[in-house]
């Protein structure tokens, strides 16, 4: 298992990176995706939200990036991509579900605040891996209280003891 949650299953997860752009490295790339689900499905079961559609942000949101630095259109991108994939019969949510992981890839770089706790918990998800860049998260860049509480202690120990793919 490359993910943790059975709606991103290794198929998938190989064909969105068959798509990815050809970088040798990147900061944005399939670790960060992988940490991305995991503090996302972290939140979601301490402050609620949809762990499919934070599963399928964690690997389409950074998935059409085509460099680490100034890309503003990145997540409207993965988003297209993501609604391709769902066309294609591959993604299986509902519709209400598509709308939620195309809104939050194509606002997760250019909005900080949402009431709704699937959005909430989706860009919470990835700005607790800030500090893969030596960025320590703001807590007032944050929605929900668990991502809160991990920012405002900088312990990332809860996070780190997940049963997570990555974490193995
Ligand atoms: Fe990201």
């Amino acid at each position: 298992m490359i993910f943790a949650h059975p709606i991103s299953d290794d198929d998938l997860v190989r064909d969105v990176l068959a798509r990815k752009h050809l970088i040798e490295y990147s900061v944005h790339g399939l670790q960060h995706w992988q940490r991305v689900e995991r503090n996302g499905l972290f939140i979601a079961s301490r402050d609620g939200g949809d762990p499919e559609v934070i599963s399928l942000f964690a690997l389409f949101h950074d998935s059409q990036r085509i460099n680490d630095y100034e890309d503003p259109e990145h997540g409207a991108r993965g988003a297209s991509l993501a609604t391709e994939f769902h066309s294609a019969g591959r993604l299986k949510i509902t519709e209400d579900q598509l709308r939620l992981l195309v809104f939050s890839c194509t606002h997760h770089t250019d909005t900080t605040h949402h009431t709704d706790a699937t959005v909430s918990a989706c860009w919470d998800a990835d700005r607790l891996d800030l500090t893969r860049i030596r960025v320590v998260p703001d807590p007032l860049m944050l929605n929900t209280a668990s991502a809160k509480s991990v920012a405002e202690s900088r312990d990332y120990s809860e996070l780190e003891a997940t049963d997570h793919p990555i974490n193995r």
